[in-house]
């Protein structure tokens, strides 16, 4: 039988080592975690911070696509942009849930997104100056968004990993989406194949920087992992999609903006595998701090949304209390 934690007066788990090891023994039997289930306060807390970016990058990702959605050239493309922008809303909805099964509420969510504590994807704050961004977002953004996420539908934490099932099935349309509109770019007339190479010029390293730090220096990897919230580490993951992309970007016949970029055969244990140049670090932490090129604009279009929309969570919760209000009343009759 699973040892309960020792419950302390305050409703937490004390976190006895015979807890801990407890605790860890579910995990490596790759038992789920259950929102009811005692667990480490650090395992929590993880979850939250993870969830909640995760979360937030999907809200905010739906700006920089947000922005072409009254230009896209043809009804068919505006549909398909605008089915794509709709489910990163959807996203990140079944992402906030999973995150307050956690404790935490969407509102304390949003003010920490807001007030700059929490974190969402650096990848977000790169302009979109032309349409062929649309199709490199869906390509390389959702393509690594994929990578990562596929992963994170065996996660340890059940809520977790049931809303990945159904973010990944949508991701693949979004990839799928991106790569096509750059098959037309690339077969249509020479600015249009420009404008392609143009754009993974400006996208590919950010999308490399999506995975995160190196191992080395990625400060949740080990515990994550240890956990299994994180089934691959950071340049694990990178590495599979450079190597998944490579060709794909070949087969439109675009160049991949890294002159270190060689196929190595005795890689990946002898399957071979792209070696590549090094991130600019320098310009990931810019970001990632804040100083991207959009960084402040996002977080103006998120305070925005968020106070715009006050009246109707305002309603919203008067509308549930009154009904609850009459429930309890008629219970009571
Ligand atoms: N952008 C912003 N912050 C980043 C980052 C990035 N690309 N990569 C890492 N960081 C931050 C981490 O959040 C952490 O900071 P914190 O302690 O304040 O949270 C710090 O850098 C150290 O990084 P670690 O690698 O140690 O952190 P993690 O173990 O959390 O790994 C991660 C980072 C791989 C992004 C991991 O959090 C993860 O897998 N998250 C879930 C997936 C996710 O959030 N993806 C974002 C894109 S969502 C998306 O693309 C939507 C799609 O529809 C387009």
């Amino acid at each position: 039988m699973y040892s309960q934690g020792l419950i302390g007066a305050d409703g937490t788990t004390e976190e006895t080592e015979e807890f801990l090891a407890a605790f860890q023994a579910r995990i490596d039997r790759e038992e789920k975690i259950e929102p009811n289930d005692p667990m480490p306060e650090g395992y929590r807390k993880t979850l939250i911070r993870q969830i909640g970016q995760h979360a937030h990058s999907e809200i905010v990702g739906m700006l920089p696509e947000g922005n072409w959605i009254t230009r896209a050239p043809s009804l068919r493309r505006k549909a398909a942009l605008l089915a794509k922008v709709q489910d990163e809303g959807g996203h990140g909805l079944y992402l906030y849930s999973a995150a307050e099964t956690l404790g935490v509420s969407r509102e304390q969510m949003t003010e920490e997104l807001l007030s700059g504590k929490a974190k969402y994807s650096s990848i977000f704050n790169y302009p979109t100056p032309t349409w062929a961004d649309m199709g490199t977002i869906g390509w390389l953004v959702d393509g690594a968004a994929i990578m990562n996420q596929i992963p994170l539908c065996r996660c340890s934490y059940g809520p977790y990993a049931r809303a990945m099932i159904r973010v990944c099935k949508e991701e693949s349309f979004h990839q799928r989406q991106g790569y096509e509109l750059l098959i037309s770019l690339c077969n249509g007339t020479k600015e249009q194949k420009d404008m392609a190479q143009d754009s993974i010029n400006r996208w590919w390293w950010p999308s490399l920087m999506m995975f995160g730090p190196h191992d080395a220096d990625s400060s949740h990897s080990e515990q994550s992992m240890k956990w299994k919230i994180k089934r691959f580490s950071n340049d694990e993951l990178r590495q599979k999609f450079i190597d998944a992309t490579v060709p794909q970007a070949e087969y439109l016949g675009l160049t991949v903006p890294d002159p270190d970029l060689k196929w190595n055969p005795e890689k990946n244990n002898g399957k071979g595998g792209y070696d590549h140049g090094e991130i600019n670090w320098v310009e990931f932490w810019q970001v990632v701090k804040g100083h991207g090129q959009m960084n402040r604009d996002r977080i103006k279009a998120r305070k925005k949304a968020w106070n715009d929309g006050e009246w109707v969570r305002d309603a919203a919760l008067a509308h549930a209390e009154k009904r609850a209000a009459r429930q309890t009343a008629q219970a009571a009759e």
